[in-house]
């Protein structure tokens, strides 16, 4: 396994932007989690799987499906879905699934088989804390709902998405609430993460505080 640095966050933080920038400055390879639970969350909507489905159903797609990172792809079944993965619906039904053990150990493996080529920045909701705890460098990166609700909605919009704020920030406050109460593998801060709270930092400001604590 090559270097980890892993940055968990809730949604909205900033943390892929970050994570990519840093990646690209490290030289490491760039692993956004969320993307692997949104192209879950894509194959069980496709096959009409409804979140009170039991594990048995869950696990039987699972089984006969592939998801993997393709030179900064998604693929899922050997399809592309790298945009198809960012719809509000999507990422609504990505945090409901990834509540589900089933899912959690089906990327587990995907997670550590594809830090295990290469140094990389990796970020998600527990990469700090369940997928590698051992990370070479941890962070927790946050904000206040207002500001990660507005980044998430000027992001949506920059995509085509017929969005309001409001939605937004419901959506925002719903997956926060999802996310850190699940009974497995929660979003929390790990002990030994960096914490950097994105209010009112540029972009730069936030990079320069990844790479000095990299250095
Ligand atoms: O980062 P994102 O918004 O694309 O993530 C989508 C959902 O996936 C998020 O609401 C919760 C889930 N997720 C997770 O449970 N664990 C991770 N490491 C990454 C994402």
């Amino acid at each position: 396994m090559g270097r980890v640095i892993a940055i968990d966050g809730p949604s909205g933080a900033g943390k892929s932007t970050l994570a990519k920038m840093l990646a690209d400055r490290l030289g490491f390879s760039y692993l956004d989690t969320g993307a692997l639970y949104r192209a879950v969350a894509l194959l069980f909507l496709s096959k009409g799987v409804r979140p009170e489905d039991d594990d048995e159903g869950l696990e039987e797609i699972l089984r006969r499906s592939e998801v993997r990172m393709d030179n900064g792809r998604l693929m899922l079944n050997n399809k592309d879905v790298s945009t198809d993965i960012r719809t509000p619906e999507v990422g609504h039904y990505s945090s409901v699934f990834s509540a589900r053990k089933v899912v959690r150990d089906f990327l587990l493996d995907v997670q550590r088989q594809t830090a295990s080529v290469s140094d990389i920045v990796v970020e998600g909701r527990d990469t700090t804390t369940v997928i590698f705890p051992d990370a070479w460098k941890k962070f927790y990166m946050d904000a206040p709902v207002s500001g990660r609700a507005r980044r998430r909605y000027l992001q949506l919009r920059q995509m085509g998405m017929d969005v309001t704020e409001e939605d937004a920030e419901k959506d925002v406050i719903e997956r926060d609430n999802r996310d850190s109460k699940r009974d497995i593998a929660p979003l929390m801060k790990a002990g030994d993460a960096v914490i950097i709270d994105t209010t009112d930092k540029s972009i730069d400001e936030v990079l320069n505080c990844l790479l000095g604590a990299c250095r």
